[in-house]
């Protein structure tokens, strides 16, 4: 039987709230709870229940749950742990809908059995459970703040969806003193069951929110996240904040991709490839969902400074390089827009500097000239505190040219700088919504930010291609080394998964005599390399298991008696296989390939240029899987080695649709095989295009059962 759980927006549409729990106290949670409800204007049914009776706020309390009459939608539990189980239990019988358990002493102090047990629980009566350990939450269109946060919510277009419950609360509060208006905020404290992703999938439905903010600790369901992120994106912008910069996953790393796939590493790669926008700061955060909430779409990429002040304006061009916000250069246009309203001594070029002399007039002539011409679409408009402005007019002049901007469509954001006239113009134009700040930094910012949203929100939807694999042979050949005790597949074993997932290896195979190495030599076609088998001898070159570059029928026969001389000597208890014969690489660009099942989200893949790039440079990118083919070249272009694939010095392009095939193929290995942790193509060799790629070495761990 499939179980029936109620859609999200009963969460946030619910008509009844019961409050296990509320208390007459009016120092209690179970107070406070049912006071923010009340002051917000819930229209709704409150419960509010507790054992000894009584009345809060006007509302009779009830014994028991199951002494209301009507239908109760949520009930929030504000009972101390040890009572939440039996309140859950009475909760079922009452067919409640969503239970936000405020209650806290469960997994975050190492009680998951409690946890697990109410989860399990509620989810086998088909309820859900937000928290535990959560302020409660707010939803604007529902009037309903069921949170034992600050009460008088602004109500407005960002949605914050928040793990940490002090945190949440702090930005209830920053959320009012930036002006900023709120379509819900949620609390999602242990993650036990409801989580972003749940959240999101009704986020981006839900008409009043523009701009989700959602601050993270961990990722618990890395691949459900990927999936709803990548589908909210497109229509909403996401802001991300995540702490916590440690590196799990690459302890005990047994390979590059392992060590390389720090926590941090992977996530704000992966977030990137869903198109979210990451914040370093919780003030970027905000200054962005300000921004994105209200700002017009852009109707192309040129964006035009004016300043009043050089300096600045040098420090505006050095933040838009940085965040990839598109100045304008076509000098002739620059010229003739700004010309008529720059004196001679200041300059139309981009950053325009309408000199220090600059007041009222000038900045709305050259405002205005910006705002007319179709040729610039967006505007970043500084300026440094001369006696020209009283912080009145200043303010005065902002306000009008950005109402003339938000009338027309056209983006615009304000950097002013100076002091007390300063300062006040800041509150006043924060009333106004206005994205005014302080530093141009964060002027530029709010741009580099509008303009990715919307370049990821125009992608087109591409499927993942899907390579088929024989995963019954895979399998056996699996089963085959696990019978042996080991993690790890040999070389031999690993040449089938790579025929399997066709990627080109070496020609090569396995001579367990002298007639039969010399037989394969020149099937295979002279050079040809041999390499000891041996799951006992670990580093071939050092043991001398290994010779290269042999050109001839009497150069193999040396070389076999050589290796097994050699190895004999090196570890005279160690099993010898035989030896393995394939054909010798020419060089060229060597690169890794790597795929692994992360802690966080599931399979991903990963791809570096090869030596110091990857051991020194640390220069790799992830991607989580599924991949689609514009997903794996943008991975290849993101390192920063990425040039040297195009060909430098002379040197020819590189056949960089060889790794995108080899980087897609490796995708559908590793989420098809789930016996397999690791896979890494170490090194991948990249010839001229249209040569193709080939990999020289392959490792194939196993998961540890
Ligand atoms: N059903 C309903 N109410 C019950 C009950 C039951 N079975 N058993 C007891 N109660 C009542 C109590 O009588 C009390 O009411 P009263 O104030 O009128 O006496 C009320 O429930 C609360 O119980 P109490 O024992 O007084 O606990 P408390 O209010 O001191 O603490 C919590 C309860 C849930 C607030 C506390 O355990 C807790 O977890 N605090 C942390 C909350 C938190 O920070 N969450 C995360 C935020 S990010």
């Amino acid at each position: 039987m499939t179980e029936q759980f109620p859609e999200i927006k009963h969460l946030f549409e619910a008509r009844s709230v019961a409050v296990i729990g509320a208390s007459a106290k009016p120092n209690k949670i179970g107070h406070k709870l049912i006071k923010n409800m009340v002051d917000d204007g819930y229209k709704g049914r409150i419960y509010p229940v507790n054992p000894t009776g009584g009345e809060v706020l006007g509302f009779p309390i009830y014994k028991s749950i199951l002494d209301v009459e009507g239908e109760v939608d949520l009930a929030l539990i504000v009972v101390p742990a040890h009572l939440v189980f039996a309140a859950v239990q009475e909760c079922a019988e009452k067919k409640v809908k969503f239970l936000p358990i405020i209650t806290s002493g469960f997994s975050e102090v190492g009680d998951k059995e409690e946890e697990r047990k109410i989860v399990e629980y509620a989810r086998a009566h088909s309820m859900r459970v937000l928290g535990p350990n959560i302020f409660g939450f707010f939803s604007a269109k529902a009037s309903l703040n069921a949170s034992f946060g600050p009460g008088g919510i602004k109500h407005g277009q960002v949605a914050i969806i928040t793990q940490s419950g002090a945190l949440g609360v702090a930005m209830i509060g920053k959320s009012a003193v930036e002006n900023i208006g709120l379509s819900t905020i949620v609390s999602m404290g242990n993650k036990s069951d409801i989580d972003e992703a749940d959240l999101l999938d009704y986020l981006v439905e839900q008409e009043e929110t523009r701009v989700i903010l959602i601050y993270i600790e961990g990722v618990q369901h890395g691949e459900k996240l990927v999936r709803a992120l990548k589908a909210t994106t497109p229509r909403k912008p996401v802001v991300v904040i995540k702490s916590g910069r440690s590196a799990r996953g690459a302890i005990a790393a047994a390979s590059h991709t392992g060590s390389l796939a720090g926590a941090d590493e992977v996530f704000d790669d992966v977030m990137a490839q869903c198109g979210v926008l990451r914040a370093e700061t919780i003030q970027d955060a905000f200054n962005w969902c300000k921004f994105l909430s209200d700002a017009p779409a852009p109707q192309g990429k040129n964006v035009a400074i004016v300043t009043n002040g050089g300096g600045v304006g040098v420090m505006a061009t050095d933040a838009a390089e940085k965040f990839g916000v598109n100045l304008y250069d076509d000098q002739a246009v620059l010229r003739q827009v700004f010309g008529p309203v720059t004196p001679d001594f200041g300059s139309t070029k981009n950053p325009v500097d309408i000199t220090g002399q600059a007041g009222e007039k000038e900045y709305n002539e050259a405002l205005t000239a910006a705002l007319e011409d179709p040729n610039i679409h967006s505007v970043i408009a500084l300026y440094t505190e001369t006696a020209v402005f009283t912080a009145k007019s200043l303010s005065q002049m902002i306000l009008e040219n950005y109402w003339k901007y938000q009338k027309k469509g056209k983006p615009i954001s304000f950097s002013i700088i100076g002091g007390h006239n300063i300062q006040q113009s800041m509150t006043e134009l924060s009333q106004h919504k206005v994205p005014v700040f302080e530093d141009v930094y964060d002027a530029v910012s709010v741009f580099g930010v509008l303009y990715r949203y919307h370049h990821n929100a125009q992608k087109a939807v591409e499927t993942p291609p899907d390579y088929p694999i024989d995963v019954e042979r895979i399998s056996t050949v699996i089963a085959g080394a696990r019978k042996e005790g080991r993690t790890f597949l040999l070389p031999h074993e690993s040449s089938v998964v790579m025929e399997e997932a066709g990627i080109v290896m070496p020609r090569s195979g396995i001579a367990s005599n002298l007639d039969q190495a010399v037989l394969l030599a020149k099937e295979i076609g002279f050079p040809v390399v041999m390499k000891v088998v041996s799951k006992d001898i670990i580093h071939k070159s050092d043991a001398g298991g290994v010779a290269l570059d042999l050109d001839n029928v009497e150069e193999v026969m040396d070389a076999y008696q050589a290796i097994m001389h050699n190895c004999r000597r090196y570890d005279p208890a160690a099993k010898i296989k035989g030896v393995e014969i394939s054909e010798m690489i020419e060089a060229s660009i060597e690169t890794i390939v790597g795929a692994r099942q992360d802690p966080s989200f599931g399979p991903v893949v990963m791809f570096g240029l090869g030596g110091i790039y990857v051991e020194v440079m640390k220069d790799v990118a992830f991607r989580a899987l599924p991949v689609t083919r514009t997903e794996a070249m943008d991975l290849i272009k993101e390192i920063r080695s990425y040039p040297l694939l195009l060909g430098v010095r002379g040197e020819k392009r590189k056949d960089i649709e060889g790794v995108v095939d080899t980087v897609l193929r490796m995708g559908c290995l590793i989420r098809s095989i789930k016996d397999i942790s690791d896979i890494e193509l170490n090194p991948l060799v990249v010839y001229d295009h249209g040569d193709g790629v080939k990999a020289l070495d392959v490792r194939i761990l196993l998961t540890h059962r």
